[in-house]
């Protein structure tokens, strides 16, 4: 039996930071994690991170889209007791969509929304990013 077919995300212009020049978030208390290098981030591949903040360990995912940086907890509003699987492969882009590979939840890359699957009208945690100096930091109040 096929699958169903699974929507595409639509474009959202602007969403994120720009990836291609500074974007500093604010300059107040916020403390700043580096989690990528725009070098080591291609078009369309994710990349896993893990910091440390004062309320614990955080993971996430980081990734680079039509010249757009986004990140988010790697944890799925399916079930987010699971582990993030350590080679980072808990999430793929495909399709123009970011899927949860464990039951296929398919989400808009730009906002987080899931759009189908076991979690539809789910959202994925968004985390606050910038990037300066060719890499994306993380921002924590
Ligand atoms: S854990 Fe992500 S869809 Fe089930």
């Amino acid at each position: 039996m096929p699958s169903a077919a699974v929507p595409r995300a639509p474009t959202i212009p602007h969403a994120g930071p720009p990836l291609l020049a500074d974007s500093p978030g604010p300059d107040s208390e916020w403390t700043r994690h580096q989690v990528a290098k725009l070098d080591d981030l291609a078009e369309g591949r994710l990349a896993l991170f893990a910091c440390g903040t004062p309320q614990g360990g955080l993971n996430g995912i980081v990734f680079r889209l039509n010249d757009y940086c986004y990140a988010y907890r790697s944890t799925c509003p399916h079930v987010a007791s699971l582990p993030a699987s350590p080679d980072g492969d808990s999430f793929a882009l495909e399709g123009g969509n970011l899927v949860c590979r464990t039951h296929k939840a398919a989400f808009v890359p730009e906002t987080g929304e899931c759009l189908s699957g076991p979690c539809k009208g789910a959202w994925l945690q968004k985390l606050d990013i910038e990037v300066r100096k060719g890499a994306v930091h993380l921002l924590m109040a």
